[in-house]
This record gives structure tokens, sequence and C-alpha cells, in this order.
């Protein structure tokens, strides 16, 4: 598709990729200019009270909030507790004044608890309407706690994905979950979550995601100067945008894809309202003629499936049907939506005979937009906004079915190409690897490293200082099992920034694998003293420290590790083997038993091995 208004400098002038596109884009806003400050919703609502009201109860208005608000709105029970089971672990919530605490426990024979580990909770992700995620925070590090809230099934059980591996308390939270769901966050730079001020402090998504930041707004309008025929230049109304960039603004959040990265030499906060997001993000999604089996997940994917949008020129977006500052009221959504419909319908009616539809209550949605049963799956669209005609006799669900082609994968903007990028297969090379993070190793893996390797080799040969690209490509070797080029790829990173924690914990691997165990534990060291949080990085450095034979260090290293993730498996026999070998046998004996309690694979090798090593 291609929207009027805003090719870009096209052809002839190239412009430098370094150079921050929000000073250089012609546009008639003023506050697409990095200089123009954000000034927050409470100022907005001096003189937008209507606005402010209704959107503060819309889901988006409440995409974050404190842990306890309101004791009848967290799913606890009358004395603020609920819990559930898990991989024989329990885990509790518990609420005490206005706090909210997360705990995970390790019962032993009998139900006695033998360890645990107890976190406040600083932030609530969600407004709920699917689900709940709880952020924990220390020092500024964050992390999602494995306890979620299911609203559909109405069950407290694992965050999702904890079910295919329990990452306890140790799932850091990425500044890119954040750009989604808060309203602004400061990410540290070189670290993988750490935050400047306390998460506690994160505020829902504001007015100024969608209309850019405020700051001249309210001087001019303070100023009584009022607003032109065709608006106000200092804030944007995306009604008055070209359609493309009016998409835009929704599809900073709502268009996943299968892989988003941010484009070389941007950061997560740069996009402003007005611009095309293809400047700041690349976003890579698999072609609709893929094939059946890669059907469109998100809305926005699906929407553009719709007749309704391919026919109707550019016109047809998320907001000729949503109000993004209210939702309408359960009695009113079936007028509500089949009025937004009647705005292009009135002329291109309903082929149905009437009785049909008003069988159905004339309630166009039902008919035509399917809902799918189970929705508690977060990002997967549950109403078919491909808009079909007949859904009786299309393709049933809008579902991926999981599997992954690779190399596949295409520029969402692929239409509206702005040269960004001298070398433009860079951001694909980095989803690749992005979508291989997921993957188990093996042939899959190795094939998307094989496909990467040349692109990001070629990415970081024209822009030597592009630090993601060259984990990326370290990444990519690593897949191909070319360890030791890898390793040189982490290193051009460390050259850089020392204290860069993905490449510290990168090359602290690929040094263990390649047997250079004193590097290994050189970088190990490191990356704990960056973040001092992770007990995964703890774990790794205590196990080369046993291999050395350094036992009391090796134990202190367990002993951090299992006080913020007491229900390691992997933690607790490294701790037992640093006993057995020190000679503390009946400490050793205490260990074993915690760890029996967690009742770990390959059980009753485990027991043979300990009772031969503690004769
Ligand atoms: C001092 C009062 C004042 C404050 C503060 C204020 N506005 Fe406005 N805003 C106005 C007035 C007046 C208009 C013009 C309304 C009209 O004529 O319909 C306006 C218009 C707008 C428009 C429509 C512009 C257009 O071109 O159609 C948007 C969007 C908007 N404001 C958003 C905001 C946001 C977001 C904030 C907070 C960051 C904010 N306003 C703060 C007074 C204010
Ligand atoms: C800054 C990110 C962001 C932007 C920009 C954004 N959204 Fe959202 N939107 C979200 C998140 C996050 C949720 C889920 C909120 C929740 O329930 O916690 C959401 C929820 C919604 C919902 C679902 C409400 C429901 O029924 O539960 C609609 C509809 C929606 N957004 C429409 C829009 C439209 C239209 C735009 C563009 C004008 C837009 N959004 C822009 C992040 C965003
Ligand atoms: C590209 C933007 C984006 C990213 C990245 C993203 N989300 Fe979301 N998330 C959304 C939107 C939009 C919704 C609501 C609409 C939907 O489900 O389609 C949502 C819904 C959710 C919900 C359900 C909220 C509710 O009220 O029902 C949870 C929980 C959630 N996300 C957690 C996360 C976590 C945790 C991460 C990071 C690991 C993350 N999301 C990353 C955009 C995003
Ligand atoms: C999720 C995106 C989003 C958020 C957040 C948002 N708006 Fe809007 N706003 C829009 C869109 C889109 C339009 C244009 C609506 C249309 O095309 O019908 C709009 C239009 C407006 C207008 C012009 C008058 C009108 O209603 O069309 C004002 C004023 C306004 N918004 C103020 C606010 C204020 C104040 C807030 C914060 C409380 C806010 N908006 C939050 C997306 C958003
Ligand atoms: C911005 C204008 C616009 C809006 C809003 C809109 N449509 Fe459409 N729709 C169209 C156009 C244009 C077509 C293609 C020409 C035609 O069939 O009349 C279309 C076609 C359709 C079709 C035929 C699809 C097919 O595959 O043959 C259905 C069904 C439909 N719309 C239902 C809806 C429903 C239900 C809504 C509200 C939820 C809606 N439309 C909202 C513009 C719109
Ligand atoms: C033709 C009308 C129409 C258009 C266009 C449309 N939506 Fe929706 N959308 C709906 C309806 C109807 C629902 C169901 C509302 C409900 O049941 O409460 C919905 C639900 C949603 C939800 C809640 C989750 C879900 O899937 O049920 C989100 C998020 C959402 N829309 C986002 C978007 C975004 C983003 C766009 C633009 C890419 C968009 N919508 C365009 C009609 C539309
Ligand atoms: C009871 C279910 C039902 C309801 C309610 C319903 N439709 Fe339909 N609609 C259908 C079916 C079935 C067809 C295909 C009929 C056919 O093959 O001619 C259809 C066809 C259409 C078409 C294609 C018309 C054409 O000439 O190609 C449009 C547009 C449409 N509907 C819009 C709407 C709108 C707008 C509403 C709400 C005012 C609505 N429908 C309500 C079932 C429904």
């Amino acid at each position: 598709m291609l929207a009027g208004g805003f090719w870009w400098r096209t052809r002839g002038k190239e412009t430098p990729v370094s150079d921050d596109p929000r000073l250089t884009f012609e546009t008639r806003y003023r506050n697409v200019r990095p200089d123009v400050k954000y000034v927050g919703d409470g100022e907005c609502a001096a003189c937008h009270k209507g606005h402010c009201d209704s959107f503060h109860q819309h889901p988006m208005g409440k995409s974050v909030g404190p842990p306890v608000n309101s004791p009848d709105g967290d799913h606890l029970d009358r004395d603020g507790h609920a819990s559930f089971e898990a991989f024989g672990l329990g885990y509790v919530a518990e609420r005490r004044g206005d706090r909210l605490f997360h705990k995970e426990m390790i019962t032993g024979p009998g139900g006695a608890v033998v360890a645990s580990v107890e976190n406040e909770v600083r932030l609530v992700l969600g407004s709920g309407r699917h689900g709940q995620g709880y952020l924990i925070e220390e020092d500024g590090y964050v992390f999602q706690s494995p306890i979620s809230w299911y609203t559909q099934k109405g069950v407290w059980d694992l965050s999702p994905g904890y079910q295919q591996m329990n990452s306890h308390f140790d799932r850091p939270i990425i500044a890119k979950c954040l750009f989604c769901h808060c309203n602004q966050v400061e990410p540290v730079e070189h670290t993988i979550n750490r935050y400047r001020g306390s998460i506690a402090q994160a505020t829902a998504i504001g007015c100024e995601r969608c209309h850019g930041p405020g700051e001249l707004h309210v001087r001019r309008q303070r100023d009584g100067e009022g607003m032109a025929d065709d608006g106000d230049d200092t804030i944007v109304n995306p009604r008055r945008l070209a359609p493309a960039l009016r998409e835009a603004v929704c599809e900073q959040c709502h268009l996943q894809g299968q892989a988003r990265v941010v484009r070389r030499g941007r950061k997560e906060f740069d996009f402003r309202p007005g611009m095309p997001l293809q400047l700041f993000w690349a976003i890579f999604v698999y072609p609709p003629e893929s094939g059946p089996d890669r059907k469109a997940v998100g809305q926005v994917e699906q929407m553009r499936l719709s007749r309704c949008f391919q026919e109707s020129k550019g016109s047809l977006g998320c907001a000729s049907c949503h109000d993004p500052h209210a939702l309408p009221s359960e009695e009113r959504k079936v007028a509500f939506y089949r009025d937004r419909c009647m705005t292009c319908h009135e002329d291109r009616a309903c082929s149905a005979p009437p009785a049909v539809q008003r069988e159905k209550n004339d309630n166009c949605v039902a008919c035509h937009m399917h809902r799918s049963g189970t929705s508690d799956i977060p990002h997967v669209a549950s109403t078919d906004h491909r808009i079909l005609r007949d859904p009786a006799h299309s393709p049933d669900s809008a579902r991926a079915d999981g599997r992954e082609p690779e190399g596949q994968l295409v520029d969402f903007y692929r239409d509206q190409a702005v040269p960004v990028e001298k070398v433009p297969s860079r951001d694909l090379g980095v989803s690749l690897m992005d979508l291989a993070l997921g993957t188990q190793p093996g042939a899959k893996r190795h094939r998307l490293g094989t496909a990467a390797t040349p692109i990001l080799q070629e990415a970081t040969r024209a822009n030597p200082e592009d630090l993601v690209a060259w984990e990326k490509l370290g990444y990519a070797l690593r897949c191909e099992e070319r360890n030791s080029e890898a390793l040189s790829a982490y290193q051009e990173v460390l050259a850089a920034v020392p204290t860069r924690e993905l490449a510290l914990a990168e090359a602290a691997t690929v040094a263990g694998g390649l047997q250079l165990f004193e590097l290994s534990m050189d970088y190990w060291k490191q990356a704990v003293a960056v973040n001092p949080r992770r007990a995964h990085y703890r774990t790794e450095l205590a196990k080369l420290l046993l291999n050395k034979g350094q036992l009391q260090e090796s134990l202190d290293e367990c002993n951090a590790a299992l006080r913020l993730s007491p229900a390691s498996v992997n933690t607790r026999v490294i701790q037992v083997e640093c006993l057995l070998k020190s000679g503390r046998k009946e400490e050793a004996r205490a260990a074993f038993a915690t760890l029996m309690a967690l009742k770990p694979q390959g059980e009753d090798d485990l027991r043979r091995w300990f009772e031969k090593q503690a004769q």
C-alpha cells in the first residue's frame, strides 16, 4: 500500500542514519523535534477534562498500575491471599497493607517449607482485560514474577512461557516490553533490564504517546493563541495525518510482527507520532501469500487483509471503529460498532436477508468479526479483524500454528520504504537472531545462523560501531557452532564498551564452551559486577570456581544465587558438590535433601551419585 504524502527524500540526497530523524524529517508538526518536552497527562486535564476522564477508564489508560489500588481488584481472597502449585513448587501472592508480595516455596516431606524466596511486587502490568503480569525490582533491575493472573479462566498460574521453562524470579524485563505497556521508562544504556528511577513510578500509557510531546501546545493554548483551521501544528491530531502516518501511531504498539528491532542508532522511546514508524523500528512479518498456515495473528495485519481496508483506499484505520479514548459500555457496544460500520456501509449494505440479521440483533460484528474462544494468550487477536464476508466458509481460525519458516520474513513497510539504512538487511539479520533465541539448539537454529551470518558480517563491516549487529553476529556464529569467531565478535563489543552486559554474558558462555575457563570466569565475574541481581550469572561463575577448586568462593556464589532463586536445580547441584569436596558432609546431606525436594530430573542417578560421593 502506498499512502500519499510522505515519500521522504527517496532519491538524491541521502541522509546518514546517525542523523536523528526527528531533526531532519520534513513535517509541519513542531513537536516531533527531540528537544520538545513531555508534560504528562496532568497538564492536559486542565483543558481536556472529558478526554482525560474517559481515557483513564480505557484499558490503555490503565495499562500498568500500582500493586494494590483497590482490594476488590487484586483477585486475592478476603484475607488478601492466593496460592497455587506448579512444578512441585508452592506459589503465594499476599497483600500486606498497601503492599503486595509474591513468594516461591520448596516444600519437603510433610509439606514443611525447606526454602523460599519472597519479592515485593512494584508494578502490575496489564489492565486485566486478558490477564496481569507482575514486575519486581531491586536497585533498578526489573524482572517478571513467575506468578500471573488469567482473567478468562479466573485463575492464578505460572506466567506465560514458564511452563516450558520456569525462570523463577530471574526473567529480565527488557525495554522493548515496557515500550508498549508503560508511558515512558529510562533504560540504563548497555544493561539488559536496568532502569533509572524506580519502576514503581512508571505510569500507564498517556496522551502524548499518540499526540506527541505537549510542551509547545500547552504554552500556545495558555497564551490563548488557539488553532488554525487546519489544526494545531504544535500537537498531532492523528485524524489529520496521511493514512500511513496515522496508522503508525497505533502500530507503534499494536503491530508485534514476528520480530521487531530498533533501528541502528535509535533508542526504544525515540519514535514521535506524526513520523513514519519505520525510521525507528524495523518490523518483520510473514508475507500474506506465504500460505494458510502462516496466518496473521495481530489486529494490524488482519485488518489489512480485509476488503474494507483494501477497497477503501486508505480511509479505513483503527480509529474508524475504535475510539482510542473510550470503550463503549457493554449495553452500547453493538450499536456503537454498527454505527461505525454504517459510516461506510450505508449504501453498500449487508446482503444477508434482514430476518437473518435481526436474529442476531443486527450485530454486524457477531457475524463478520468472529471472536475466538480462548483469548488468554496475550498478543493474539481474539476478534477476527479480517472482517470476513462469511466466516462459516472461510478458513476458520486466524491463528498461527507455531511453525516458523526461516528466511521468509518480509519488512512490514516494504512498500513504504524510506532510505534509512545503506545495509537494509541489517535489521533482517538482527530479527533472524531474535527468532533464533526462541528455538532449541538443532538444525533449525543452525539454518537461522547460516542465513544471518553473512548479512551481519556485511553490516558490521559497513558500520563497525553498531554494537547490536556485532552481538547478533556473535549469536549467529554461535548458532553455526563457529564459537571462536563468535567470541571475537563479542570481544569487538567489549573493546568498545567493557561493561556491556549482554556481550559479557555471551562471551562468558562461548569462552566456557571453548574451554577457555579463565577467560570465561573473568567475563562471568564482570557480568556479576554489572548485574548482581541475576542469579544465572552467579551459578555459571560458581560452576567454574568449583571446577578450579576454589570451593569457598564457589559456595559463596551458590548461596548468593540461591537467595535470589532457591529453586534452581543447577545451583543446588553445584552447592552439594562444593560441600562434599570441602568435606562438610552434614551440610552436604542437608543441601542434598533440599535438592531432592525439588524432584529434579534424573532423581535416581543423582541419589546414586550422592551416596557414592558421600561415603
Ligand atoms: C491551556 C489549555 C490546553 C491544554 C493544557 C492542552 N490543550 Fe489541547 N487544545 C486546547 C484547545 C483550546 C484546543 C483547540 C480545541 C478546538 O478548537 O477544538 C486544543 C486542541 C487539541 C488537540 C487537537 C489538535 C488538532 O489539530 O486538531 C489535541 C490532539 C490536543 N489538544 C491534545 C492535548 C494534549 C495531549 C494535551 C496535554 C499534553 C493538551 N492538549 C493540553 C487547549 C489545551
Ligand atoms: C504505547 C502503546 C500503545 C499505543 C500507541 C496504542 N496502544 Fe492500544 N493498547 C496498548 C496496550 C498495552 C493495550 C492493552 C492494555 C491493557 O489491557 O492492559 C492496548 C489495548 C487497546 C485496545 C483494547 C481494548 C480492549 O478491548 O481491551 C484497543 C481497542 C486499542 N488498544 C486501540 C488502539 C488504537 C486505535 C491505537 C491508535 C490510535 C492504539 N491502541 C495505540 C498499547 C498501545
Ligand atoms: C509491540 C508491543 C508489545 C510488546 C513488545 C509487548 N506487549 Fe504485551 N500487549 C501489547 C498489546 C497491544 C496488548 C493488548 C492487545 C492484545 O492483546 O492484542 C498486550 C497485552 C498484554 C497483556 C494482557 C494485558 C491485559 O490487560 O489483558 C500482558 C500481561 C502483556 N501484554 C505482557 C507483556 C510482557 C510481559 C511483555 C514483555 C515481555 C509484553 N507484553 C510485550 C503490546 C505489547
Ligand atoms: C491510543 C492513542 C491515543 C491516546 C493515548 C490519546 N489519544 Fe487523543 N486522539 C487519538 C486519535 C486517534 C484521535 C483522532 C480521533 C479520530 O480520528 O476520530 C485523537 C483525538 C484527540 C483530540 C481531538 C478531538 C477529538 O476527540 O477528535 C483531542 C483533544 C485529544 N485526542 C486529546 C487527548 C487527551 C487529552 C489524551 C489523554 C488523556 C488523549 N487524547 C489520549 C489517539 C489517542
Ligand atoms: C472506512 C470504510 C469502511 C468501514 C468503517 C467498514 N467497511 Fe466494510 N467494506 C468497506 C469497503 C470499501 C468494502 C468493499 C466494497 C463493498 O463490498 O462494498 C467493504 C466490504 C465489506 C464486506 C464484504 C467482505 C467480502 O469479503 O466480500 C463486509 C462483510 C464488510 N465490509 C463488513 C463490515 C463491517 C461488519 C464493518 C463494521 C464492523 C465494516 N465493514 C466497516 C469499507 C468499510
Ligand atoms: C471494522 C472495525 C474495526 C477496525 C477497523 C479495527 N477494529 Fe479492533 N476491534 C473491533 C471490534 C468490534 C472489537 C471487539 C470489541 C469487543 O468485543 O469489545 C475489536 C477488538 C480489538 C482489540 C481487543 C482484542 C481483540 O482482538 O478482541 C484490540 C486490541 C483492537 N481491536 C485493536 C485494533 C487495532 C490496533 C486496529 C487497527 C489496526 C483495529 N483494532 C481496527 C473492530 C475493529
Ligand atoms: C446474521 C449474521 C449477519 C449479520 C448480523 C450481518 N451480516 Fe452482513 N452478511 C452476512 C452474510 C452471511 C453475508 C453474505 C451473504 C451473501 O452471500 O450474499 C453478508 C454480507 C455482507 C456484506 C457484503 C455485501 C455484498 O453485497 O457483497 C456486507 C458489506 C455486510 N454483510 C455488512 C454487514 C453490516 C454492516 C452489518 C451490520 C449492520 C451486517 N453485515 C450484519 C451475515 C450477517
